[in-house]
């Protein structure tokens, strides 16, 4: 039986990379995607080739507390156990705070922040109990050194560098590991919808002259997840060519 994990936005930017990478080490991906972006799950799994014991899609809105706890204790139900989880699924809405609105600002937190307690609130409690597990949260580095135009989203991917640390004291004592990968600016739609002077001011900052590729991220998620990081927990792992150490 392959172990299962768990990767939510596990076709977008950088989760699409993350995905492959887990299905590669030999991991069955259960693939979460929203509703709107059914035909692109669908069309990427088709493209990838993989099957259906190596990936299977599940639509969940992740901002949606009751509809994650009801379809994550069936899909644990189903698939037995779930070894990993990979809190992957987020968005921008950049504005600077003065024209920042509500919307913007709920939108962020509810998707980035408030996901990872909906995602993860079903699932911890099973690998505390089977004894193993391990759970990989993508902040960014804009939640580390926080960014201009960012305040929701730096606001966040900070909330979710608490939560990794406090959730690894609570999981320790089982065996289940909690840490977070921290990308800088990667090569995804999320990046490239940026303004492109704004972000060739930023690439110029960076001292490896280069975007990460989605696969440096997966990458460090494979690591953690993998026997060899075993011992790693709490730790938030930053993949960011340079551009800020902590
Ligand atoms: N520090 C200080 N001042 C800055 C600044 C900075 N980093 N960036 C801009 N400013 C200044 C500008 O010079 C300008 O000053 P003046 O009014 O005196 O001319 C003022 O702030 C307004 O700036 P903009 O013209 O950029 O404002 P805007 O309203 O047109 O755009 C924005 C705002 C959309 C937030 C834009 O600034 C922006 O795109 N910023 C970058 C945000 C960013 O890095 N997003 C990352 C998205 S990808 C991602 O998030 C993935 C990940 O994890 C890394």
């Amino acid at each position: 039986m392959k172990k299962v994990a768990l990767i939510t936005g596990a076709t977008g930017g950088i989760g699409s990379a993350i995905t492959k990478q887990l299905i590669n080490d030999g991991y069955k991906v259960v693939a979460t995607y929203i509703h709107q972006m059914y035909d692109h799950s669908v069309e990427w799994v088709k493209e990838s080739g993989f099957s259906d014991d190596q990936i299977r899609l599940l639509e969940l809105d992740v901002t949606k507390g009751d509809e994650c706890q009801e379809k994550l204790t069936k899909l644990l139900a189903e698939e037995g156990s779930i070894e990993v989880l990979v809190n992957t699924a987020g968005i921008t809405r950049d504005a600077v705070f003065k024209k920042m609105t509500a919307d913007d600002w709920h939108a962020v937190i509810d998707t980035n922040l408030n996901s990872v307690f909906n995602v993860t609130h079903p699932i911890f409690p099973a690998m505390l109990e089977q004894g193993h597990g391990r759970i990989v949260n993508i902040t960014s580095v804009n939640g580390i050194k926080g960014q201009f135009g960012q305040t929701n989203y730096s606001a966040a991917k900070a909330g979710m560098i608490g939560f990794t640390k406090a959730l690894a004291l609570e999981g320790a004592k089982a065996g289940v590991t909690v840490n977070a990968v921290a990308p800088g600016y990667t090569a995804t739609p999320m990046v490239a919808k940026m303004r492109e002077e704004v972000l060739e001011s930023i690439k110029a900052q960076i001292p490896m002259r280069r975007l990460a590729t989605p696969e440096d991220i997966a990458n460090a998620v494979a690591y953690l997840v993998s026997d060899s990081g075993a011992y790693i927990t709490g730790e938030t792992l930053s993949v960011n060519g340079g551009l800020y150490m902590h």
